[in-house]
């Protein structure tokens, strides 16, 4: 919806992270749009706002910052060199629902932003997902576009006496059985969020000396920045140390995953991406990243086996 709202035309040029899940660039390239890659800070692993300026063309369209883990990109930096460059800000917020950057809710300063609630996130509903429209100038066919092309919701409202075609769109609504399922959630948010609060704390105090003491380091989360607790890594020494160290928690039956492979090395970013940077830092975190068990209905004892099962890694 973010594409078609912005009218992308093929040849118009994105700006995306290398290291995010597929569907940043897809819903682009799904116009004919290209992606350029844009490498990541090697604190944040979020898109490095200090590449933008190099990676702007005259077709550039778009930059779309993924706040990775929940922890926000520079939304200042990014916000103004979109402003003067008259390019849209999309953000892909899919980890970021509830986080805050300097004081503001993630979601709320792109002209769109995009929510997952796939079952990997926060709050779910299985498979699903929501569009924020933060400029207002997108809202009416934004509407349109979500209900196959039709001006149904002015319908509904009484605006007019009967609906039809107006323009493209598809079946993007949600179905109600998974809407009322996801509104629970949204109605305890707080509670899932402190509890996923308290399980990110306890890991980060309980593996800040195993990590200092073995070369590997733990999320880097900005003062400025309340993260949106969506997730929790270890960034490890090296790729052979990560192999080993997930061996050891599969043995104790603790399934700890690694992430992304960058987008721009992909059969797909090689086929479908533009000339963008190289993306050093992306290559090389993607390779020593290790995402430690995280849900929110975690036990003190689940927990307790991971933390312990990490202290006793003999491999480093
Ligand atoms: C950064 C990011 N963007 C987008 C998505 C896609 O979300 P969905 O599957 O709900 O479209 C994901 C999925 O996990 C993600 O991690």
């Amino acid at each position: 919806m973010a594409a078609l709202l912005l009218d992308l035309k093929p040849g118009d040029e994105v700006i995306v992270p290398a290291y995010t899940f597929v569907s940043t660039a897809n819903a682009f390239v799904l116009r004919g749009a290209v992606p350029i890659f844009a490498d990541i800070r090697a604190d944040t692993l979020n898109l490095d706002e200090r590449t933008l300026p190099s990676l702007l063309s005259e077709r550039t369209r778009a930059v779309v910052p993924v706040h990775y883990a929940g922890v926000a990109c520079e939304m200042d930096y990014i916000g103004e060199v979109a402003r003067q460059n008259g390019i849209a800000v999309v953000e892909d917020n899919a980890h970021g629902l509830f986080g805050k950057y300097r004081g503001r809710w993630l979601g709320t300063f792109g002209d769109l932003a995009t929510q997952s609630f796939h079952e990997t996130k926060n709050i779910t509903c299985g498979e699903g997902g929501a569009l924020l429209v933060n400029n207002p100038s997108l809202l009416e066919r934004a509407e349109i576009i979500r209900q196959k092309g039709t001006n149904r919701a002015r319908f509904f409202r009484g605006e007019v006496d009967k609906y039809s075609w107006v323009d493209v769109g598809s079946s993007y609504v949600m179905s109600d059985v998974l809407a009322a399922f996801l509104y629970g959630q949204l109605e305890c948010w707080s509670a899932i969020q402190n509890r996923r609060r308290a399980i990110w704390e306890r890991y980060a105090r309980e593996l800040a000396g195993w990590a200092s003491a073995n070369g590997a380091r733990l999320p880097v989360v900005p003062t400025h920045c309340e993260q949106a607790w969506h997730m929790f890594y270890l960034i490890l020494p090296s790729e052979g140390i990560r192999r080993a160290l997930i061996s050891h928690l599969k043995i104790k039956r603790i399934l700890a995953v690694f992430h992304y492979q960058p987008l721009h090395l992909s059969e797909y970013g090689r086929r479908y991406g533009g000339k963008g940077g190289d993306c050093p830092v992306a290559e090389d975190l993607s390779d020593r990243i290790l995402r430690l068990p995280f849900f929110t209905t975690m036990s003190v004892n689940e927990q307790e086996r991971v933390i312990e099962a990490i202290h006793s890694f003999p491999g480093i």
